[in-house]
Parts: C-alpha cells; structure tokens; sequence
C-alpha cells in the first residue's frame, strides 16, 4: 500500500468530470486500498479519486473511526464504491459542518439531503445498494460531489466562500512563514 499525493485547492483536476469505471480488477482494488491509506493518514472520513490526481467514479469513507487512547484513529467500517449513483434522496434537508482534505484546516456548514440511496459496485464489482441518513449521508453526497468536479465549498453563499478562501490563504501564508 502506498500513501498517494494530495491534491488542493485551487488545482483544477478537482473541478473535472470524473470518468465511470468499466472494469473492477485487481489493480483497482490495490488503488482503492491506497487512496483508503491515505485517507486515515490525513484522519479524513471519506476520499475520492479525483482528490488524488485520478479521473475515475470511485469514492471510499469510513464514517466510524474512534480514537484510541493515543488520539489514534482506529479502523471502523471502510466502504469502497465504485460508479456510486444516488438514485433517490429524501425532501428533507439537513445541515452539517464539513471540512474536506483538499481544502485543509476550514470547515462550513453545508445543506444537503437527510437521507439517500445510493447504488455502487464494491471492490469485488458486485452491484450494491446502501440506505443512508444523517451524517453517512452527507458523507456520500460530499465524496460523489468530488466525482462531478464540485467542493463543499461551492455550495455556500459566494460571500462565505470567499471568507473561507481568504482563511486558507491566510493560514497558507502563517505555514509558509514557518518554514
Ligand atoms: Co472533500
């Protein structure tokens, strides 16, 4: 397994369209188990492809990590989907503070869907279907959003995006003057 490289904003392979994937092998299997990797190495609860450079419908999270006596993640229940589909939504919305690995150190409350229904092959390429509410549900509509080129962020009034913009650059520019 291997830790792969992190892509920020504003890189623009993370505002493309994500590519369906046509066969699920062995060497998608090995990619998945990397992006999972670095995942849990950045403490993230979910991670697409395309956050690490790569054009193609997968997503894998694990939303029940618990800290160990160390402050240690500890592995809960890693998903893989891949060409994951929601196929219906709820009316209701909810709304949840996000962060997002690619846009480190902020975090915005976001609207999204209560609950969903998604369907997606899992690392096997058999054909599944997940119910999921609450929090496991705005974790899938923030990981399948990556797939179509769209961030948390886009989803906030243009004036709180801008001063979550403004942050990350501030905090960018404290990190560089560290160095
Ligand atoms: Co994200």
């Amino acid at each position: 397994m291997a830790i792969l490289k992190l892509f920020e904003y504003p890189d623009k392979i993370l505002t493309q369209k994500a590519e369906p994937v046509v066969k699920v092998d062995a060497d998608l299997e090995a990619f998945l188990n990397d992006m999972l990797q670095t995942m849990y190495a950045d403490r993230g609860v979910g991670l697409a492809a395309p956050q690490v450079g790569v054009l193609k419908r997968v997503i894998v999270i694990d939303p029940f990590q618990e800290e160990d006596e160390n402050g240690v993640l500890k592995k809960g229940k890693p998903m893989f989907l891949v060409n994951p589909e929601i196929i219906s939504h709820s009316e209701e919305t909810i709304f949840f503070c996000e962060g997002c690995l690619s846009v480190p150190g902020q975090r915005a409350e976001v609207e999204r869907f209560e609950k969903v229904t998604v369907r997606y092959l899992d690392e096997k390429g058999v054909q599944k279907q997940i119910e999921a509410e609450g929090y496991v549900s705005v974790v899938l509509q923030h990981e399948i959003d990556h797939l179509d080129g769209i961030l948390y962020i886009d989803h906030l009034s243009r004036l709180k995006r801008n001063m979550l913009l403004k942050k990350l650059e501030k905090m960018r520019a404290s990190q560089k003057a560290k160095e």
